[in-house]
């Protein structure tokens, strides 16, 4: 590996895991929804398994002073691996979330990991090492996982406009956080796995409150794109899903297919 590349090579992970879970309501009244139930383990522990798998080998859990079930599970780390913790005061959004991390990464380039979003692949390079593998191979201030999906849907994720080219990985020239259908300017949604630069973090701070009135991570890449900066993203292939624990709909398909990987055992 060239002395860039081992620069351009991540090893830290951001774990935004302080969201209130009210969509799963009356589950995550004393339980955080990161720690329902996927099967054997709680979801938390897929992503996490998921991390540590591609190579993470410091992790930090943003969490909310209500949600320390999440360390009392996790602890200090596992088999080198080491875990730390941080709280997030007020959910005030994703681009928040991810500046709890500032101390943590310093300057290193790192990723961000959504503690209720798992993803399936039928890859033998998962989505989120194929992340981390485009931010080491290219010039990239930036890298997300997308995933195509229904025009009726994209007003739930982030959008993002293709440069040119689109799967398996390609550059964007725009983004926008839960547009309209007829807003949207492509199909491609942000699918909970990103790489950053420290650069992200100036551009957190000049981001101001967007959709929901929250602080939004989409927005800060949209700073990060003008400055100039190249942003990519990996999509999905059609082998692979992301699932969203925080409805009970997608949580229950999650379980449904776990259920059947351990059926008969
Ligand atoms: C967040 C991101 C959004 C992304 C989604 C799924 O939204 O802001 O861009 O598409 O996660 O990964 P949230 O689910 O917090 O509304």
């Amino acid at each position: 590996m060239s002395s860039q590349n081992k620069l351009r090579t991540i090893t830290k992970a951001v774990i935004p895991a302080a969201g209130k879970g009210t969509r799963l309501l009356p589950l995550t009244k004393a339980v955080p929804k990161e720690l329902i139930p996927l099967g054997k383990k709680p979801v938390l522990e897929h992503i996490v398994e998921e991390v540590i798998g591609a190579g993470i080998s410091e992790v930090l859990f943003v969490i909310s002073e209500e949600k320390t079930a999440i360390r009392s599970h996790f602890g200090d780390g596992i088999g080198g691996v080491r875990f730390e913790y941080a709280f997030q005061a007020e959910q005030k959004g994703l681009a928040d979330a991810v500046m709890c991390g500032r101390d943590f990464t310093g300057d290193d380039p790192f990723a961000v990991v959504l503690g209720d979003s798992v993803i399936e692949t039928d890859q033998r390079t998962t989505p989120f090492e194929r992340v981390l593998n485009t931010h080491r191979d290219t010039d990239a201030s930036g890298v997300i996982v997308v995933q195509k999906t229904p025009l009726a849907e994209v007003s739930r994720y982030g959008i993002v406009s293709p440069k040119h080219g689109t799967a398996p990985s390609f550059e964007i020239d725009g983004l926008v956080e839960k547009p309209k259908p007829e807003q949207a300017p492509s199909e491609y949604a942000i699918a909970g796995r990103y790489a950053f630069d420290a650069s992200i973090y100036d551009c957190i701070r000049r981001t101001k409150p967007g959709a929901n009135g929250e602080y939004q991570i989409t927005d800060s890449i949209g700073i990060m794109l003008n400055d100039a900066k190249s942003v990519w993203c990996v999509a999905l292939g059609p082998g692979e899903v992301r699932r969203d624990i925080g409805t009970f709909p997608s949580y229950f398909e999650a379980l449904e297919v776990e259920i059947a990987k351990h059926s008969g055992r």
